[in-house]
C-alpha cells in the first residue's frame, strides 16, 4: 500500500485501532512508531494498554519461550499458538507476525501459504527477513492483501551464514547494498521494514531513502521507530544486548517474589486467614 492510499493524517497515539495506512502516515507526520515483541496473552495485554502501537510475535519466541540458542527451531504451528493469544489480547495494537526459518524462502507460494495461517491466526502483518531475494515472495503477498513487514541488517534466521551475531552495513558496499534492498522491499510492496544491528547513519540513510516506516532495533535513533524483545526491554534476563535498554528489573523483582513465596509456603505463612475458605 503506498500513503496516498491512506486515510488522512492523524496522530498515531490517537487511533483506536492501528492498521498499516497508519504507520506510513506516523512516517509523514515524523512520529515516532513503538514496537515490542509479545509471546501470550497476558504480557501483551499490559504492551496493548500500555501504548504501544505494533505487536511483533517475533520468531524470538524460540529464545525466549523455549529456549533456543537460534531462531532456527522455531515452526509454523508454534507461531500460529502464539500469533492467537497476542491478537485475543491486542484491542488497539497492530500484530505483527514472523514467519519462520523454512517456511518462506524456497517459493512465493510456500510464503503465501505461511502467510495466510499467521492471518488466519489474527496477525495484521506478517514479516520475514531478506531484501532482493525475498521480493518475489512479497510482491506475492502484498497483492493478495497481506501487509508484508521486510527485516535487514542482522537478520537471525542467517546467524550461521553470518558466523555469529554481527554488526551490518559497515563498509561503503554494505550499506549500500543496504538500501538497495531496503528500496527493493517497499519496490515490492512492503508496508515497513525492520533494520537490526546496523551503524546509526546507516539506518538514517534508509529512512531517508525508503518511502515506508523503518523500525530499528540497534540502529540508532534517527528512524521512524523501535522495536525490542521485550524481555530485554524489561530485564527479565541477566544479560541484555547493548543495544536494549532496561526499563525494569523484573527478573530480579520475579527472583525475590518467588524466594518470598517459597520461604512462606515453607513457615506456614502462606495461605493466611484472609486467602482460606472457612465454609
Ligand atoms: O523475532 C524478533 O524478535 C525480531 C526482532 C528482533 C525484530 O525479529
Amino acid at each position: 500500500m503506498r500513503l496516498e492510499d491512506s486515510a488522512p493524517l492523524k496522530s498515531i497515539k490517537t487511533r483506536q485501532r492501528v492498521r498499516i495506512p497508519h504507520l506510513l502516515a506516523a512516517k509523514e507526520t515524523g512520529e515516532k512508531i513503538t514496537m515490542l515483541t509479545a509471546y501470550d496473552f497476558v504480557t501483551a495485554s499490559i504492551f496493548d494498554r500500555a501504548g504501544v502501537d505494533v505487536l511483533l510475535v517475533g520468531d524470538s519466541l524460540g529464545n525466549v519461550v523455549h529456549g533456543h540458542d537460534t531462531t532456527l527451531p522455531v515452526e509454523l504451528d508454534e507461531m500460529v499458538v502464539a500469533t492467537r493469544a497476542v491478537a485475543r489480547a491486542a484491542r488497539r495494537a497492530l500484530v505483527v507476525a514472523d514467519l519462520p526459518f523454512g517456511t518462506y524462502e524456497a517459493s512465493p507460494e510456500q510464503a503465501h501459504a505461511s502467510a495466510v495461517r499467521l492471518m488466519k491466526a489474527g496477525a495484521g502483518a506478517v514479516k520475514f527477513e531478506g531484501g532482493q531475494r525475498v521480493t518475489p515472495q512479497v510482491r506475492l503477498l502484498a497483492a493478495s492483501g497481506i501487509p508484508v513487514v521486510g527485516h535487514l541488517g542482522f537478520t537471525p534466521q542467517l546467524e550461521n551464514a553470518f558466523g555469529g551475531k554481527r554488526i551490518q552495513g559497515r563498509t561503503e558496499s554494505a550499506a549500500d547494498a543496504l538500501v538497495d534492498d531496503a528500496y527493493a522491499l517497499y519496490e515490492a510492496g512492503a508496508s515497513a521494514v525492520v533494520i537490526e544491528m546496523v551503524p546509526a547513519h546507516v539506518a538514517a540513510r534508509v529512512t531517508e531513502v525508503v518511502p515506508i516506516p523503518v523500525i530499528g532495533i540497534g540502529a540508532g535513533v534517527d528512524v521512524d521507530g523501535q522495536v525490542l524483545v521485550w524481555t530485554d526491554m524489561a530485564g527479565m534476563t541477566q544479560w541484555s544486548p547493548s543495544f536494549a535498554r532496561q526499563f525494569a528489573h523484573l527478573g530480579s523483582a520475579l527472583h525475590t517474589a518467588t524466594q518470598e513465596y517459597v520461604e512462606a509456603v515453607r513457615a506456614s505463612q502462606f495461605p493466611g486467614p484472609e486467602h482460606t475458605f472457612t465454609n
